[in-house]
């Protein structure tokens, strides 16, 4: 049965890379040299292969040594179309294994270390890239070279020979050897991969005056401090935004229960108030009656006296009137 490509469940994921394992172990521990690792690349490292690769380019891109076929996963999962894949493998059960797992890719089974006899019915065009994993260490450097030259001579101009080490130095030689340096190609290398077992570095060959740079998809060390800065600044002014809006929430309730209370308060006032206002406004009634009532007393005893004095008055003023005419009327009898 042909193995999809497509995304698997967690449990059939383990259960393809634990048989993976097996395989390589197995592959190993018959010819250790051929193998060159114990087990796969790991995912970490594939993408960085795949990603030292331009897939827009057009023509063939050669894998060499796909074993299991992670790195030929990684190159599909970038963009590359499986029917663009030569798989050059000399291990006859991954041959089996990689048609089964990529059915549109062009498997041989052959020695990668002869590529040009290896690949001359296999490519119909200039390839745009070749990708290696194949244990180049154990290899004399002459022969190392020599792939490299093969492979650049079966490429475009800008083509991309891709190789990952587990070695600390370039796997093709840049020293300056016998007085010589080579100029015949350009090095650049990842950073360490260390999410690998062992951790291991890819470097990207191209021929002098290749354009740009290659890109291994890893972060440059300012931006990836500038990533963690920015991304610990964001929780920050997350975590400040979150309490703001707490402190907010909490003022609001605080502020609605001191509307309530003013509401509560003043009620209670205006109550207060009223009840005042209305016993004042009795009281006054009470001090205006009484006034007036007194009022009317005093100008009734008033009147009292007053009518007392001019009838005291009146009587005097008749009782002179009597006397003088008393006096007169004596006067003329005389
Ligand atoms: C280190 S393993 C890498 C396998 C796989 N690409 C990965 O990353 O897991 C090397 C692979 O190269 C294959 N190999 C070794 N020498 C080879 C040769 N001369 N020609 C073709 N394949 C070779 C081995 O069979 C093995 O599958």
């Amino acid at each position: 049965m042909r193995e999809s490509t497509e995304p698997k469940p967690a449990g059939a994921a383990l259960e393809k890379r634990l048989a993976d394992e097996a395989r390589f172990i197995k592959s190993w521990i018959e010819n250790p040299l051929m193998a060159g690792a114990v087990s796969p690349s790991s995912r970490f490292l594939a993408r960085a292969m795949a990603h030292a690769i331009d897939p827009r380019t057009e023509g063939p891109i050669v894998e060499l040594g796909p074993g299991t076929g992670p790195v030929t996963q990684a190159l599909i999962d970038k963009g590359v179309a499986p029917g663009r894949l030569v798989l050059i493998e000399y291990d006859e059960g991954f041959c089996r294994l990689l048609a089964e797992r990529f059915p549109g890719a062009r498997v041989v089974q052959g020695d990668a270390y002869n590529l040009p006899a290896t690949l001359r019915d296999a490519l119909d065009a200039p390839a745009s890239a070749i990708v290696s994993s194949l244990p180049l260490l154990n290899k004399p450097e002459a022969l190392r070279l020599r792939l490299l030259a093969d492979a650049l001579e079966l490429m475009e101009a800008d083509g991309v020979f891709v190789q990952f080490t587990y070695g600390m130095v370039s796997p093709m030689p840049l020293s300056r050897r016998r007085g010589a340096r080579h100029r015949w190609f350009q090095a650049q290398a990842s950073a360490p991969i260390l999410r690998n077992l062992p951790p291991a570095r890819v470097w990207a060959y191209r021929r002098p005056g290749a354009p740009g740079r290659v890109s291994f998809g890893e972060t440059p060390p300012i931006l990836g401090k500038l990533k963690a800065t920015t991304g610990k600044m964001k929780a920050e002014l997350k975590e400040s935004a979150d309490k703001a809006q707490a402190d907010l929430a909490d003022l609001k309730g605080k502020l609605a229960r001191l509307q309530e209370e003013v509401r509560e308060v003043s009620g209670r006032a205006e109550a207060r108030l009223k009840i005042g206002a209305d016993r004042i406004e009795a009281e006054l009634k009470e001090a205006a009656d009484k006034a007036q009532a007194g009022l009317i007393a005093g100008a009734r005893k008033l009147l009292v006296e007053i009518e007392e004095a001019t009838r005291k008055l009146r009587d005097g003023l008749d009782d002179k009137a009597r006397r003088r005419a008393g006096r007169d009327d004596a006067g003329g009898e005389g």
